[in-house]
């Protein structure tokens, strides 16, 4: 799997070096930030087929059956945390930016870190940041990222069944899971040259692919749902809601996540 996911990457891309690739795992993010710990370099890339232990937002589960390409990258930016609040949202504007070249279609995303099509989630995106403690800045971020390739043998299990969908059943054809990786991992290395230089342009394509926006929603923090509008995404990923009462407030993916009224999206 290693060789075929290289030969589709170009070899002007370092992080091809830094590639591993394993058949199961617990956490492609638990393993990344292990290797951050022992010095991996910026864009060390782990893969694996499947995961037992993955790890979604807000302490959640992320099924991982085999079927899905799970993925983690090590950044080592040089800047305060302050500077990377986007770093989720240039994650899924990469995410997407992949997903249109192998499948032919542009996946949405669901504020703030969900792609999906056709209103059902297609993968998900969890980024976990670590500062030096002298410095202030930081240390490593680790993104991962779960799609649905195909859907496992016998179907996506009753609990999601009617909120998942994989790449194969949304494109209509057969998904190469290499030719995906290699989409993927070359979709986060150009995002990775724009990162800091680049992020009102990726905050508006971000803007643009946010089907949250516009739509009455319910916001979720702890057991607490709040219905209201979602208006805008800023820069740093912060989602503006108007209330119900007319009051308006940015929340913060580390505080809430959100829902539509009806529906998932
Ligand atoms: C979410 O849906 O809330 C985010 C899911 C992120 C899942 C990916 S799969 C690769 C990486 N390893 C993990 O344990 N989680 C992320």
């Amino acid at each position: 799997m290693k060789h075929k996911i290289l030969q589709k990457i170009p070899t002007e891309c370092p992080w091809r070096d830094t590639l591993y690739w394993y058949e199961a795992t617990n956490s492609t993010n638990d393993l990344a930030k292990g290797f951050a710990k022992e010095g991996a370099a910026h864009g060390t890339v782990i893969l694996a087929g499947t995961q037992t232990g993955g790890r979604g937002r807000m302490g959640r589960s992320f099924l991982s059956p085999e079927g899905g390409l799970y993925l983690s990258v090590i950044l080592r930016p040089k800047c305060p945390a302050t500077e990377l609040m986007h770093l989720t949202c240039a994650t899924g504007v990469a995410t997407s930016d992949a997903v249109e070249q192998i499948a032919d279609f542009r996946p949405g995303i669901k504020w703030i870190n969900d792609l999906v099509w056709s209103g059902k989630k297609l993968g998900g995106i969890l980024t976990e940041l670590s500062l030096d403690a002298k410095t202030g800045l930081v240390d490593y971020a680790v993104i991962g990222i779960g799609i649905n390739c195909r859907e496992p043998e016998g179907g996506f299990p009753s609990d999601i069944a009617d909120i998942a969908v994989s790449l194969s059943g949304a494109a209509g054809k057969d998904i190469d899971p290499a030719a995906a990786a290699a989409a993927l991992i070359t979709a986060l290395w150009k995002m990775d040259m724009q990162l800091l230089s680049g992020k009102k342009a990726l905050m508006d394509t971000y803007r643009s692919l946010c089907v949250t926006l516009g739509k009455q929603i319910l916001v979720l923090r702890g057991s607490d749902k709040r219905p209201g509008k979602a208006l805008d995404v800023n820069d740093d990923g912060g989602l503006v809601v108007e209330y119900g009462d007319g009051y308006i407030a940015t929340v913060s993916s580390g505080e809430v996540s959100v829902r539509g009224m009806w529906d998932y999206v």
